[in-house]
């Protein structure tokens, strides 16, 4: 990253006749001023691609409340077909898709089973504690990203001991973020989901960025999330240097 923090095709380095470190602009190719920047802080900052903007602005409309609206519609239909589940809802952030999920399958009191610095632990204003009424359990990962299966058996609750709180969902984050975005593998995935459902309990991916994971191990999202009961995904700027805006997203 150079300089000051700017993205997208627009952007462009102050327009200085001199270069920054004393080169006559713009020969220099690192003064030029319509030399593109790239704001690598986070695949946050990208924006929506013109062509997004005008699928938006032209998009057809009608009252959601009613199942009017066919954009929503068909943009429902067609994350329930990409992640092979019964049905999806589009919510308005990943933070949203994340907390109806838990909604959906969390009881109040219940403990969920997540990797340390999940995203729904460590940045979404613990809504999982004051929202859901849940508790985490938080499981370390190794460079892969994953937690150990055994660890993830061992960090159930017992049910019959009304002291503890109910183990109530296992959660998985692909990719993994605070591993530089490893992705999980199908095996892996399928592997956690059979360890939460021998506990009787359903798992959830934040699916924030499965579709990098579904390109990086040429895996199909529905198969890497076939033994998923719930996830949430973003929904990606294709022109951005990284890949999303942070505003389109989906649960299915
Ligand atoms: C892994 C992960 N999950 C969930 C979210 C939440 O998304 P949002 O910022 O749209 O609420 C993010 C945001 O970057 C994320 O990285």
């Amino acid at each position: 990253m150079l300089g000051r923090y700017t993205t997208g095709p627009e952007s462009r380095a102050d327009d200085s006749s001199e270069g920054r470190h004393g080169c006559p602009a713009p020969s220099c190719a690192l003064c030029s001023p319509t030399m593109t920047r790239i704001d690598l802080r986070s695949d946050t900052v990208t924006h929506p691609s013109p062509e997004m903007r005008r699928a938006m602005a032209e998009a057809e409309l009608g009252d959601d409340v009613f199942g009017d609206d066919p954009t929503v519609n068909r943009l429902d239909e067609r994350a329930a077909e990409l992640t092979g589940k019964e049905a999806a809802c589009f919510v308005a952030s990943g933070t949203m898709g994340n907390l109806t999920s838990l909604m959906a399958q969390v009881p109040r009191g219940g403990e969920i089973i997540a990797g340390e610095g999940a995203h729904s632990f460590a940045h979404e204003a613990a809504n999982f504690a004051v929202v859901v009424g849940a508790s985490m359990r938080l499981l370390p990962w190794d460079e892969n990203g994953r937690m150990d299966l055994d660890r993830i058996r061992r960090a159930f609750r017992d049910p019959n001991d009304l002291h503890e709180p109910p183990t109530s969902l296992v959660m998985l984050e692909n990719t993994h973020a605070d591993s530089m975005a490893q992705p999980l593998p199908v095996g892996y995935m399928d592997a956690v989901a059979a360890v939460a459902h021998d506990g009787g309990v359903p798992l959830h991916v934040d699916g924030a960025r499965i579709f990098n994971a579904s390109l990086a191990l040429s895996t199909p999202v529905s198969q890497l999330l076939a033994g998923a009961d719930s996830a949430s995904f973003c929904l990606m700027a294709p022109n951005s240097a990284i890949g999303r805006p942070n505003a389109l997203r989906s649960l299915a």
